[in-house]
This record gives structure tokens, C-alpha cells and sequence, in this order.
């Protein structure tokens, strides 16, 4: 993304809080954040929830100690753990929960991760090319900007980054690590704008967003992530559980869309009256589609300008319980409960 995002508000709060709202008021209720950050949605779920356990997922330990602090007064009912956040099932079998009632994704960098210039994620401040959300593992943004082949590095620009001028810029990246290592944000973020046609860098703002974001999600595998991760939390989901996902840019968006339509829909033959055991949707929608920030939320926290919201329940009967039951008369998938037939669009399928 790396769009500033110096402010500490939780971006949505009140939605998120009311979308979940049923969810945590449910018997024994535990709540996953899997993106704890700097734990501003955590915090407000636990004051306003005082029965709710939560489990508390990050992959940056400096995220972990800031949230750990914040949220001591809470320590008798939170789990606090350094994971990715697809390694869900692992931390529930360690901490015997079979199953979560709450979930919260809040995806991308968190406010302490940009504005620490050492981290490497803000083009704006020079750093070390760094941009791992966990310093304790993997490869740098310095090994991928001057160790990958020209050609994945173009794909990588063009894919992560929606990169025109992919080509440009790698071809300036390889001149230039030709003389030597290219090790600081500032040196990068020059070379880019540099290989961006005039015109271009007159609109769209800083015209390295889009490749430090690129590399962002290469460093940190962020899209595999999310891929594994979704359907990880929706298999964790007890019945009438809720999650609620939100994504800052387009891939991200289009992956989550995508996880939570499959389940809202029906898998069986689309002309039985009937749905077979098994197939029936097992996730209700609770958005229309993906919900922007409001306005105000947008002119008071930068960071909102581009969130994408979406929801869902998870439904009583799964399809599992060997039934057969009507199908509901409905050929879209608004609501949730209608197969896609032949020719039809997914709902928001064509929107950003
Ligand atoms: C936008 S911040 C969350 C802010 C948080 N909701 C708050 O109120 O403070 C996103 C956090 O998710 C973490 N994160 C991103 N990808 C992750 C992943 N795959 N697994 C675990 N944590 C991840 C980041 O390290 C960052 O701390």
C-alpha cells in the first residue's frame, strides 16, 4: 500500500464492533484478531465485551509487545501469540479452542510499522530496504530488488504493484545494481521516479507506491498468506460466528471476495428443487458487496481512504447435517444463498 497511515485509529471500529456484535454475545464467545497491530480493534472488543476471550494473531513482534502492554488489563482472557496469521489451526490446537465465534482481519502494514523508518515500508523516509513484517525471518527487500532475475522482478511490479511501467523501472533497478547494491528506501524510490514518463508522475501520487507496495507482498508472502488464511477462519467458524475482513488494495480485495462468495453459494446441480447434503451455502453476506469508510472516517484518518469492508455469518445448518432442504428461489447470490448460473457475474465482479 504504502499510503501514509501515521494515525493510531482503528479504521471501521464502530462497523466492525456492530457487524460482530451478535458473534461475541454468543456463550463461551472467543474473538480471533488475526492482524492484532497495535490492538485498537482488540482493545475496544475486550472493553466492550467483557466475556470475550481473545486470541490475538501478529507476525511482527514489535506489534506484539506495543499490543501486549495496551491491552494488560486484559491478560486473564487474551491469548497473545506471534504467528502468520494461516497458521490458525496450529495456535487453536495449542490453546485447545476447536473453534472461534469472532473473527477480524485488518490487512497491511500497521501505523508502527511505517512510521518506524528503520522498518524500511515508507518511501518517504529513508531506511534500510527492509519491509519484513517479522525480523526474525525471511529474505529483505534488498535481496529481492538486487538478487531477483529482471524478469520476475518485472512480474512481481506488474502483479503486486498494477505497475505500467514495470519494464522502466526494472531496467533502471538493473543499471544501477550493476554498480553497486541498492540498500536504502530513498535510493529506490529516486530510481523510480526517475523511470516513470514525466506525465505520469504528475497524477496518482508518489509514483513509488506502487512498487513498494509490490515488494511488500513479495517480502512477505502476502497474498499466499491470505489465501490460506481465509478459509482457515471460516473452517474455525462456529454456526451464527462472524467475520469481518478488511483489505486495502484490489488483489487483496478480489481474494477475499472471492473466499467468502464460494461459500455463499450453493455447490449442488443448479436445476434441483432440492439441496443435496453437503452442498448447501454455508456463509451468509452480511455486506452488499465490499463498504468504503464514510467521509468523515476518511477526513479524519488518512488510512481509510481505501479500505474495503466485507462480512459474513456463518450459517446454522451447514449442508452437512444429511438433510435434504429446498433451495431457496433465488438465482444471484445477494443474500448469499443463490448459485451462479451460467453467464451470471459474481456480485461486485467487475468493480475494483
Ligand atoms: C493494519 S495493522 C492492524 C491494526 C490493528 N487492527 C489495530 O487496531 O491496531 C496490520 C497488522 O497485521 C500484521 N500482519 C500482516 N500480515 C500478517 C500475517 N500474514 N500474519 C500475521 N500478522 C500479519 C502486521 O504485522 C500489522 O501489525
Amino acid at each position: 500500500m504504502g499510503e501514509h497511515r501515521g494515525t493510531h485509529v482503528p479504521v471501521l471500529l464502530e462497523r466492525c464492533l456492530e457487524l460482530l456484535a451478535p458473534a461475541l454475545q454468543l456463550p463461551g464467545a472467543v474473538h480471533v484478531d488475526f492482524t492484532l497491530g497495535l490492538g485498537g480493534h482488540a482493545e475496544a472488543v475486550l472493553e466492550r465485551f467483557p466475556e470475550v476471550v481473545l486470541i490475538g494473531l501478529d507476525r511482527d513482534t514489535e506489534a506484539l509487545t506495543h499490543a501486549r502492554h495496551r491491552l494488560a488489563r486484559f491478560a486473564g482472557r487474551t491469548h497473545l501469540v506471534h504467528a502468520v496469521y494461516d497458521e490458525l489451526p496450529r495456535v487453536l490446537e495449542e490453546l485447545d479452542r476447536p473453534a472461534i465465534h469472532s473473527g477480524l482481519f485488518d490487512l497491511g502494514v500497521s501505523s508502527l510499522q511505517l512510521d518506524e523508518a528503520d522498518r524500511g515500508f515508507a518511501y518517504a523516509q529513508d531506511a534500510p530496504l527492509d519491509m519484513r513484517m517479522d525480523q526474525t525471518s525471511g529474505f529483505t527487500a534488498e535481496q529481492v530488488v538486487n538478487e531477483y532475475e529482471p524478469g520476475e522482478l518485472v512480474r512481481i511490479l506488474r502483479v503486486y504493484g498494477e505497475e505500467k511501467f514495470a519494464t522502466r523501472v526494472v531496467s533502471s533497478i538493473v543499471r544501477e545494481r550493476q554498480k553497486g547494491r541498492i540498500t536504502s528506501t530513498s535510493r529506490l524510490a529516486d530510481l523510480v521516479k526517475e523511470s516513470i514518463p514525466a506525465a505520469a508522475r504528475r497524477t496518482g501520487g508518489n509514483p513509488a507506491k506502487r512498487t513498494f507496495q509490490a515488494l511488500r507482498i513479495e517480502v512477505n508472502g502476502e497474498l499466499a498468506a491470505l489465501e490460506a488464511a481465509l478459509p482457515a477462519a471460516l473452517d474455525a467458524l462456529a454456526p451464527k460466528g462472524r467475520l469481518v475482513v478488511m483489505s486495502y488494495q484490489s488483489l487483496e480485495d478480489r481474494i477475499v471476495k472471492r473466499a467468502l462468495a464460494a461459500r455463499a453459494r450453493s455447490t449442488g446441480p443448479v436445476d434441483l428443487p432440492v439441496e443435496l447434503p453437503g452442498t448447501g451455502p454455508t456463509l451468509r453476506l452480511l455486506t452488499r458487496g465490499s463498504e468504503p469508510a464514510g467521509e468523515q472516517e476518511v477526513a479524519d484518518n488518512p488510512r481509510a481512504a481505501s479500505v474495503k469492508l466485507r462480512a459474513v455469518e456463518r450459517l446454522d445448518q451447514d449442508g452437512t447435517t444429511g438433510a435434504a432442504r429446498e433451495r431457496p428461489r433465488m438465482s444471484t447470490t445477494h443474500g448469499g444463498q443463490g448459485r451462479l448460473r451460467p453467464g451470471e457475474r459474481e456480485e461486485g465482479e467487475g468493480k475494483a
